[in-house]
Formats: structure tokens, sequence, C-alpha cells
């Protein structure tokens, strides 16, 4: 009597893929993340992040330096930071910020945002930054890796070992980090009241149920799309405001693992530019902002569905349960939870990652290991 036993498939707990499984694993890889770092009163506590809270006060702009899905972390986290500290927040691609001559000062915070902990671009810059005289703070993923030992600090984000090439759990647990260092920011500094503060890790404790919530309900309408979508030779993706970068990031995962041509833009660039691409069963994705609160960025959203339908594009909108404007003008809808804009891209991208993944799995290409890339890129 014999067992076939396929280690690789054990690991990957009866998902299909690691990708899959990693998916998955994302409510908890910001539950996690969330663990222990802060009270009920709302107040946190980063001890482990060994800066004095007395520099911590006297910072006065923060760089992100990050490659890839990181630096979209990144460029979500800006919107949050600026809005709830009230300093400046750039966010720079590491090679970029690396060979030019950037302003760096001690009132400098320079937030290195790496899964792998050991992305030579991102090191390469994080050791410019310190020569210059600037605290890093790494938000990692990997114990004891190169750039948090290089660090002058580190908060480790509680994602678990990511195998995929192409980044899942890693991104929702990196703005979760990044989120927190914000909101000890406004903490320290003063900066928000104790009810605020308290009030937006509520909701962020909301948001792995939310995650769930997308997973169970959307996954074969996004399954759906994507079979129906196989043969599309390209996609723009657009968003605005924290729906940015998450456009961007969904535009990556499509290019990383289906090998489609993708763009991902703001969808206020798309009549200096993009639109003239637009076609007729051109597929556009977008990232929809909240309805709610009156918000006025929705309706440009809207707006902006209805000038690429008018060009004749086939419309992919993800947006928030209850958005009817949606209903009206977009082909398909991923749904998503309502929650505050802020939070969205927590949700957003879950649809942005299954669509891919799904179109990859379709076209009969390995999801977890990609042509061409590498997990972590060890060379400048
Ligand atoms: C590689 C991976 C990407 C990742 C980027 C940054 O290019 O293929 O998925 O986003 O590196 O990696 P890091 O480990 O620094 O987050």
């Amino acid at each position: 009597f014999t067992v076939d036993w396929d280690a690789s498939a054990s690991e990957k707990g009866g998902w299909d893929s690691f990708m899959d499984k990693e998916i998955h694993e994302e409510p908890h890889a910001v539950a996690d993340t969330l663990l222990g770092r802060f009270d009920l009163e709302g107040r946190l506590n980063l001890d482990e992040v060994r800066i004095d809270e007395e520099i911590f006060r006297s910072i006065d702009k923060i760089i992100v330096i990050a490659c890839g899905t990181a630096a979209y972390a990144g460029m979500v986290a800006k919107y949050a930071i600026e809005h709830w500290v009230r300093i400046p927040v750039e966010v720079e691609l590491a090679h970029e910020f690396r060979y030019r001559d950037p302003i760096l000062t001690s009132r400098t915070l320079v937030v290195a945002i790496s899964q792998s902990g050991e992305t030579m671009d991102t090191l390469m810059a994080l050791r410019h930054a310190r020569e210059q005289g600037s605290r890093v703070l790494a938000i990692c993923n990997t114990q004891g890796s190169t750039i948090p030992r290089e660090s002058d600090a580190v908060l480790y984000t509680h994602a678990g070992p990511e195998i995929a090439v192409a980044s899942t759990k890693a991104f929702v647990a990196q703005i979760t980090a990044a989120y927190l260092i914000g909101l000890y920011l406004a903490q320290v500094k003063g900066a928000m009241y104790r009810d605020e503060i308290r009030g937006i890790l509520d909701e962020l404790r909301a948001m792995p149920d939310k995650i769930q919530r997308v997973i169970d309900t959307q996954s074969q309408t996004i399954e759906a799309a994507a079979t129906k979508m196989i043969n599309a030779q390209s996609f723009l993706f657009l968003g605005r405001h924290v729906g940015y970068p998450v456009a961007m990031e969904g535009a990556l995962k499509l290019k990383e693992i289906a090998y489609t041509f993708t763009e991902g833009f703001a969808a206020g660039e798309l009549k200096h530019g993009p639109i003239a691409l637009v076609d007729e069963g051109e597929p556009v994705v977008v990232i929809v902002p909240p309805a709610r609160g009156r918000n006025i960025l929705h309706s440009k959203v809207i707006s902006a569905i209805e000038e690429v339908r008018a060009r004749g594009a086939y419309t992919i909108a993800v947006a928030e349960e209850g958005d009817d404007d949606v209903r009206d003008y977009a082909d398909v809808v991923f749904w998503r939870p309502q929650c505050p804009t802020l939070m969205s891209p927590l949700v957003d991208v879950i649809p942005m990652q299954l669509f891919a993944m799904d179109m990859a799995k379709l076209k009969g290409l390995d999801v977890d290991k990609p042509r061409n890339l590498a997990k972590s890129v060890t060379v400048e």
C-alpha cells in the first residue's frame, strides 16, 4: 500500500498554487500585522521600533523608497500619512532615488519597504540615506534579512512567507504597517486626537473580514470575467487618489503573470493622452472610489467610465456594494464592501490579484514562477 505524496502540493495546503494560497491568507496578513500594536483605547505601542519618540516628534518629511509592489503600497500610504500627520511624504523608486541628489536631513524619516528585505536597489538607496544622516525605518516581511539589519529600525509585516513571485499578501500587510507608522507619528506629534486615531484603528481592524468577503463573494464573477477576456491583447487600468496606486498594482499583476500588455494610470490623465489608446472592445479596468458622502472623486471617475465607454471600451469596475451609478455604466462589476476611502485599497486590490491569477491559469501559465522574474532581485 503506497500513498502518492507531493511535497510541493502539501506546502500549498491544498491550493492549486502558492499565489492562490497567499491571496486567501490576506485577511490574516492584515490581522496579524495589526496584532499587539495598539490597545483598545487607541494608543499605539511600537516599542519594537527602536527610534526615540523625541526623534519621531522631530520628523518633518518622509521619503518612502521601494520597488515594484512595495512602491505601490508606499504610494497608498502617502495619501493617508499626509492627511493624518500633515507632513510631506515622497515616494520614490529606490533605484531612481539613489542616483540623483535627494534632499535628506536628520529630520527626514526614510521608510524602506521590502517584502524580501534583500532587494539590492532598495538596500543601496537606504545606505545612501543613512550616509546623509537620515534615519531609516524598514517595513519588511522577512525576519533578519539585510534591509532591516542595515536600517535604524524595523516594523515587520506579519504576512508569513510569500513564495509566489507576484506579491499579494505582502502588499496589504505593507499598507497596514505603513498606516500604523502614520498613526504612531500622528500620536507622538499630537497631530490627531486619540478618538480619531482609535476610530481609524477600528476601521483597520474591520478590514480582514471585508477582504474575506471579497474573496468569498467575488471569485466566481472574477473567474467568469477572466474567461471572457482571455484573448484580450492589452488592458488599461485607471484610478484616482488611493485608487491610482491600486490601478498601477493591478496593471503590474497582470503583466507579471499573464504576460499581457497593461498600462495603469491616474484617471485624471485619461484626457491628456491615454484615451487615444481606447478603441472598440479595449478592456478598461476602473477602481471606483466610494460614492457615499457625495464624494466628488466618485462622479469624476464615473465620467471617466462614460468617456471610455463612449469610445467602445469594455469596462470592468471595482466598486462599493450599493453603488448604483456603476451598475449603469460598467460592463462588469467586482463588488467590495463599503469602507472609508483610505481603507479601500486593502479590498480593491483583491479582485485585481484574483483576476490576474485567473487569466494566467486559463492561459496555462505557471502563476507562481513567471518567466524572467525573480522573487527577490539581489542585483542592481
Ligand atoms: C521583484 C518582485 C516583485 C516585488 C519587487 C520588490 O521585482 O518580482 O514582486 O514587488 O521585487 O521586492 P521586495 O522584496 O523588495 O518587496
